[in-house]
């Protein structure tokens, strides 16, 4: 139902093939899935990856994330990542050999078979249903552009896709990168602790979540809707669908048309849009 389905078809093919030759084979305990980043900034990424939840997660073992430098892959003596465009104006271009080198040498016979991810403001949109996608797999890559761009050839002949986080232009995929890798993790059984979290979520329902509150019940006169207080769940949970349906109504009303919703949700929208 993925209109525009994020991973190629050739790596659907070969994670189907894979999926095929390791049936049966149980290995017990082991990383859900690994991230590799390619990057000529992996500073700026280890501080959020060290911290919080996905810090925890990469300490229990469940998610990996691999910061691989792609200066480390240069040959020459001066580690030139990037040079002038072919056919001149303005800016720098990031090179291809050190990203193929990089790529090729850490993904190994794995390359075939993993989804390798060009972060840039060219690419498919990444939003919810695009991360549950990605989360099949045990393994993504993911490169992070900077400059003016990367040399076409790393996207016709190295990504497999083409990623952007939004209509807006960042001065290179690292932030991207990050952001791919957190709303991928977080839907990794283990990764929040609480997995019934990642189902309210807004979005996986095809719905915004409803309001929350926490104590106190009265802060500076605001008062915490009655019901939340009256213990009764079932007029809790009602509630809680009824300001979830009018928050999307209100905010992002084409989410309704694909929202999963019962004739109870279609009265309330239909009382509420009289
Ligand atoms: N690099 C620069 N801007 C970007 C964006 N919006 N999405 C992904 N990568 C980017």
């Amino acid at each position: 139902m993925l209109a525009d389905r994020i991973v190629s078809d050739h790596v659907r093919k070969q994670l189907a093939i894979r999926a095929v030759t390791s049936a049966g084979i149980d290995e017990g305990n082991h990383t859900e899935m690994r991230f590799d980043v390619f990057t000529l900034l992996p500073e700026v990424m280890h501080a959020y990856l060290l911290s919080s939840v996905i810090g925890k997660a990469r300490e229990s073992g469940i998610i990996e994330v691999k910061l691989h430098n792609i200066r480390d892959y240069t040959l020459d003596r001066h580690h030139t990542t990037d040079d002038e465009p072919y056919g001149g104006g303005g800016g720098m271009v990031m090179k291809p050999e050190p990203i193929f080198a990089a790529v090729e040498s850490v993904l190994g016979e794995e390359i075939h078979t993993t989804p390798i991810l060009l972060l840039t403001p060219q690419g498919k949109t990444f939003h919810q249903e695009v991360a549950h996608e990605l989360a099949k797999h045990d393994r993504l890559a993911l490169i992070c552009g900077r400059y003016e761009g990367v040399d076409e050839r790393v996207r016709q002949y190295l990504a497999t896709d083409e990623v952007s986080v939004g209509d807006y232009v960042l001065t290179g995929g690292e932030l991207p990168a990050m952001i791919v890798i957190d709303t991928v993790a977080r839907l990794h059984p283990g990764v929040l602790g609480d997995m019934e979290a990642t189902q309210k979520d807004s979005y996986s329902s095809g719905l915004l979540e409803h309001p929350h509150y926490t104590r106190p019940a009265s802060f500076r006169g605001w008062e915490v809707p009655e019901v939340l207080l009256s213990g009764d769940h079932a007029r809790i949970a009602s509630w809680r669908r009824e300001q979830s349906l009018l928050r999307t109504l209100l905010r992002r009303p084409e989410l309704l048309e694909q929202a999963e919703l019962d004739e109870a949700d279609r009265q309330i929208l239909d009382r509420m849009t009289e």
